[in-house]
């Protein structure tokens, strides 16, 4: 065990923990933000994918002896009410099924949105392919996309 210094959503915080430990555990388990899902724990899904210095990351593949001394954002510290562009768009497309991917689906967006202001669907595909949609919500991920593009 080791002391880690991290800060999530604007506060800091101190974990003990074991140096390997994936990022993604001190997110759930440790902090309670549960907004961050656990897939994969390979790297392959997306769905703890959160943001670091404005970049969309896997926490999963993140250790906290990589994490000390850095600051991230979950789905929960994206915006202070849910009124991101993406979170509106999301809804007004009405995307989620299950729903469990769909906070790195945002947080990945969010990022690319950043980015690229004014997105094109090759840009989007490009980004979101890597996230895996078991209710298959791709096409109005896509619409959801271009919607929170054009609200900036
Ligand atoms: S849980 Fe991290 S990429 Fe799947
Ligand atoms: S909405 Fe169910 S996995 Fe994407």
């Amino acid at each position: 065990m080791q002391a880690f210094n991290i800060k999530v959503n604007g506060s800091r915080y101190r974990i003990d923990a074991d140096p390997a430990m994936p990022l993604l555990w001190a997110l759930r388990d440790r902090l309670n933000l549960t907004g961050t899902k656990y897939g994969c724990g390979a790297g392959l899904c997306g769905a703890c994918t959160v943001h670091q210095n404005g970049r969309a990351v896997r926490s999963c593949q993140i250790t906290m002896a990589q994490a000390d001394g850095k600051s991230f954002i979950t789905i929960e510290g994206l915006s202070t009410k849910g009124t991101h562009p993406c979170q509106r768009a999301w809804l007004e497309e009405d995307v989620a099924q299950c729903g469990f991917c769909q906070p790195g689906m945002i947080m990945e967006a969010a990022a690319l949105l950043r980015a690229h202001p004014s997105v094109s669907d090759a840009e989007i595909g490009q980004a979101l392919d890597s996230h895996i949609c078991r209710c298959g919500t791709y096409t109005k991920i896509r619409a959801a996309v271009h919607r929170a593009a054009s609200a900036r």
